[in-house]
């Protein structure tokens, strides 16, 4: 499988936009810590989170019925590039229209962490303290507020904490934890 570098490589090649690049490293370092906490292959995890929205900018419109666009020319790059199947799977599984199920933990793990990262994001960027001092409580506020961040999908945030079996709480507090360690990378 291609090491880090290769796919950090990859990602700059086909990704432009400065947010959904920091949204990569979001969903990347929320992959690690739960690659922790579930003893999985924290590289594997790793890139799979960096790599999950690969074509997301090329390709927004996606064709569920024709398999075409996000992430379906994604999962065309990744295999092309040597990248295991469990891998291939996981990104097709974060795609609720893919038809692929998430079958293992690291697929409902991707799923689980890639809208609430957008979601963290979304809070940081209201606060003057950014990232530092949001826990999971802050979370839940706003996720009550229908109108903010509209765009995140609350049911996929639910669904994901449930499919992982865990608490909103603990599921919370693992991402929090995750994109505080990097606030650096991503200037929040
Ligand atoms: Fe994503």
């Amino acid at each position: 499988m291609p090491q880090r570098e290769d796919a950090w490589q990859l990602l700059t090649d086909w990704v432009e936009s400065p947010s959904l690049r920091k949204h990569m490293l979001c969903v990347e370092a929320a992959m690690r810590a739960y690659a922790l906490k579930y003893q999985g292959d924290e590289d594997l995890w790793g890139i799979t989170g960096l790599l999950h929205d690969l074509d997301y900018e090329k390709y927004p419109n996606p064709d569920p019925i024709m398999k075409t666009g996000h992430p379906f020319e994604a999962v065309k790059v990744l295999r092309e590039q040597g990248y295991p199947e469990e891998m291939v799977e996981a990104v097709l599984g974060h795609a609720t229209y893919s038809g692929v199920s998430r079958e293992t933990q690291m697929a409902k793990c991707l799923f689980a962490v890639d809208e609430l990262c957008g979601f963290l994001v979304a809070i940081a960027y209201m606060r003057p303290d950014k990232l530092s001092g949001i826990t999971p409580e802050t979370v839940t506020k706003y996720l009550k507020k229908k109108k903010f961040a509209e765009k995140v999908s609350r049911e996929e945030i639910a669904r994901g904490t449930m499919e992982l079996g865990i608490s909103e709480e603990e599921h919370f507090k693992t991402v929090i934890s995750a994109l505080q360690n990097i606030s650096d990378k991503i200037g929040f």
